[in-house]
């Protein structure tokens, strides 16, 4: 099963769910992320986002920034977008019912209905990487357990 974690510039939260996911989901699971932006393509993480991983002891640093394609929504079987703005943006992208239905807000799928946006902390500071962080990791955690209970 292959899941995609998608924000806007690709640089601080799907890189960080990305990261956070890939230690939740055994072998046969591929996760990636990709951005709605294409500002930041070919550049590494944002080192915020990269220090705060590795804090938790996970490596980002050599992951690589890139905007969705179309052909994404062909590879991915979920597509994790981190924000309404993003969410609407990828639906926007969708070529089909198919391709929209794989598309979910991530912490709406986490079960967190109330607030279901994850912020963005890149015009913030290490706190609010680490609350995004922590944020990140309770979805992740949930999402897990439901893929893998599907998957068996
Ligand atoms: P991200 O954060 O979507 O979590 O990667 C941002 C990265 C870059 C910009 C905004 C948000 N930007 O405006 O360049």
């Amino acid at each position: 099963m292959n899941i995609l974690m998608v924000c806007l510039g690709n640089i601080c939260r799907s890189p960080l769910a990305e990261g956070i996911m890939k230690t939740k989901l055994p072998e046969g699971f591929f996760v990636d992320s990709a951005g709605t932006i294409s500002q930041h393509e070919g550049e590494h993480p944002d080192r915020r986002a990269v220090k705060t991983a590795a804090n938790h002891g996970i490596d980002i640093s050599r992951q690589v920034s890139r905007p969705i394609t179309s052909q994404d929504f062909q590879d991915f079987d979920k597509i994790y977008c981190m924000d309404i703005d993003v969410y609407e943006d990828v639906i926007s992208k969708a070529a089909d019912e198919g391709q929209r239905r794989k598309t979910a807000l991530f912490l709406e799928a986490a079960g967190n209905h109330e607030n279901a946006e994850v912020p963005d902390p890149y015009w913030g500071d290490m706190k609010d990487f680490e609350d995004v962080y922590q944020l990140l990791d309770r979805g992740c955690e949930q999402i897990a357990r439901q893929l893998q209970s599907r998957s068996l």
